[in-house]
């Protein structure tokens, strides 16, 4: 393969060039950059982590590289993957070896560009994906110091996802491990942000797993690396996505501090200047003691009383904002050509914008709570789990969000559970979580295939067996944790 471009093909050639004995600026003493030119006795324990930005030249956008710096420990890695991540709106690539270690990885964020459409546009996420996908690769292999000939597999997101994006991944993979003669291991995205959390911390099975991101709640306990049971899920939208809707109703992008930021982030930011109290979202699903999600019914009612205060406020967004009630904005916002338009033609921002947020984050924080609270204790109650040693992590892109975690806290402190949340880079979508389960089904001799032949994506693909029936059935009581919830502030956490 040829060089990789930009500042991160400066980067790399410096530093092959630079050798072994290369002491970063910021690294401590005797660190050394990780070369595959640099020596045969390779160098091992990370001793800092540094991370280089730079701008896609062609497109504007950034990407960021992470490089591994070593200290004098030798370095004997047996299995390297490299695991490449295009299910939604990032094109990620990271190379993970068997010990967990990261030696480089790449991610190109779509967010900007979507964050201008009103929403992910599947043909532009996949025209995105086309045109950075082997830059990634390249940056990838290049800060980590590996050619492809030295990988021992390449693990790719084959499901669930947009079909479009997915494809985009499993076509590349595939003509990479033709070519290279590698064998090939096929990743569930879920699975994937599930297990994040063992390269990281030595959590053993079986633990519970919530999983909180633009386009999935659910909650299952990993019994091992593909064995899951599915304790319940979201019978509507996920939290990420409700939070992207409504900050785009908000019109957040034109608010100075967080026009870049995600539509959860934008949330999390905007609430700690917020008072909660001045709203009331309500809780939903209340009559069903299960522990699915629902999100939508939140949805709408933020949606109402944005239109309330819009015309309380005398904000003109467009004839088809104000004539067209809640529900039937709802469900045009659902068609394509209207989440296009409003996009671009974002209204005006609301003077209480920040205690909307505040609210919205609280109703959010809540629900996930009640409903995590409960399968905590049907996983106690069934003998699924014990305690002292019982944990519970947290992971997807809302678990990035502090005050989430916090009401999570406050549950897990309640039912004796340990709270585990990897950091929020790797809850977003990123290529490590790839790469990491590539190793962990390598280990486990799980699905590492030699023959591609009739590999397809999946767009739609469950985790584990349900059993969300039999956990609505024992009807458990959650005993309310109302007051330590309501206490949680918005300022300051
Ligand atoms: O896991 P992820 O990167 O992609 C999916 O697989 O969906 O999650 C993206 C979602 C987006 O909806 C984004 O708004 C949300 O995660 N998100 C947050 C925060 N950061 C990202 N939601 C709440 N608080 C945050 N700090
Ligand atoms: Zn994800």
């Amino acid at each position: 393969m040829a060089s990789a471009s930009g500042k991160a093909e400066a980067e790399c050639a410096r530093v092959s060039a630079a050798g072994p004995s290369l002491t970063e600026p910021g690294s401590a003493p005797g660190a050394v950059f990780f070369s595959r030119h640099a020596s045969v006795q390779k160098i091992l324990a990370i001793s800092s982590v540094t991370r280089c930005t730079s701008n896609s030249v062609k497109h504007g956008r950034s990407v960021w590289l992470r490089s591994i710096f070593f200290n004098s420990v030798k370095y004997y890695p047996t299995k390297l993957v490299l695991g490449i991540e295009t299910s939604c709106d990032d094109t990620a690539a990271a190379v993970v070896d068997d010990t967990g270690k990261i030696l480089g990885e790449a991610l190109h964020s779509q967010n900007e560009v979507h964050l201008k459409t009103g929403g992910i546009i599947p043909p532009v996420a996949q025209q995105l994906h086309r045109e950075n996908i082997e830059r990634i690769v390249k940056e990838t292999l290049c800060v980590s110091g590996i050619s492809l000939n030295e990988l021992s597999a390449v693990a790719t997101t084959v499901k669930p996802g947009l079909a479009l994006s997915l494809g985009v991944g499993l076509e590349y993979s595939l003509k990479l491990v033709d070519k290279y003669k590698k064998p090939f291991i096929p990743i569930h995205h879920m699975e994937a942000h599930a297990l994040t959390i063992r390269l990281i911390n030595q959590v053993e099975f079986p633990f519970l797993v919530l999983l909180i991101s633009g386009g999935h709640c659910i909650l299952v306990v990993a019994q091992g690396v593909s064995d899951f049971l599915l304790l319940g899920q979201s019978v509507d939208i996920a939290p990420g996505d409700m939070l992207d809707k409504v900050a785009r109703r908000l019109s957040l992008t034109k608010h100075p501090e967080c026009c870049r930021m995600s539509g959860g982030k934008a949330i999390e930011h905007l609430a700690q200047q917020g008072n909660r109290l001045n709203y009331e979202l309500g809780a939903p699903m209340r009559h069903h003691p299960n522990c699915n999600f629902s999100f939508s019914g939140l949805h709408s009612n933020a949606t109402r009383i944005i239109m309330q205060k819009e015309k309380e406020e005398g904000i003109f967004q467009s004839k088809i904002y104000t004539n067209c009630t809640p529900d039937l904005w709802l469900y045009l916002q659902k068609t394509l050509l209207l989440t296009i338009s409003l996009g671009l033609q974002e209204g005006h921002l609301l003077s209480c914008v920040t205690d909307i947020a505040a609210a919205v984050q609280h109703a959010v924080a809540l629900h996930i709570a009640q409903r995590t609270h409960r399968a905590i204790l049907f996983c106690i109650k069934s003998g699924i789990l014990s305690q002292p040693n019982a944990t519970l992590v947290v992971s997807g892109g809302v678990a990035s969000n502090q005050y989430i975690r916090r009401a999570l806290q406050i549950v897990t402190d309640a039912t004796n559970f340990n709270l585990l949340c990897p950091p929020p880079r790797l809850c977003t979508d990123n290529g490590v979580m790839i790469a990491w389960n590539g190793i962990e089904r390598m280990r486990a001799g799980l699905g590492v295939l030699h023959s591609t032949d009739g590999i397809r994506y999946e767009p739609k693909a469950s985790l584990g067996i349900d059993i969300s029936e039999q956990v609505g059935e024992v009807s458990i009581k959650v005993p309310s944790l109302e007051v330590s919830l309501n206490e949680l502030s918005t300022i300051n956490l």
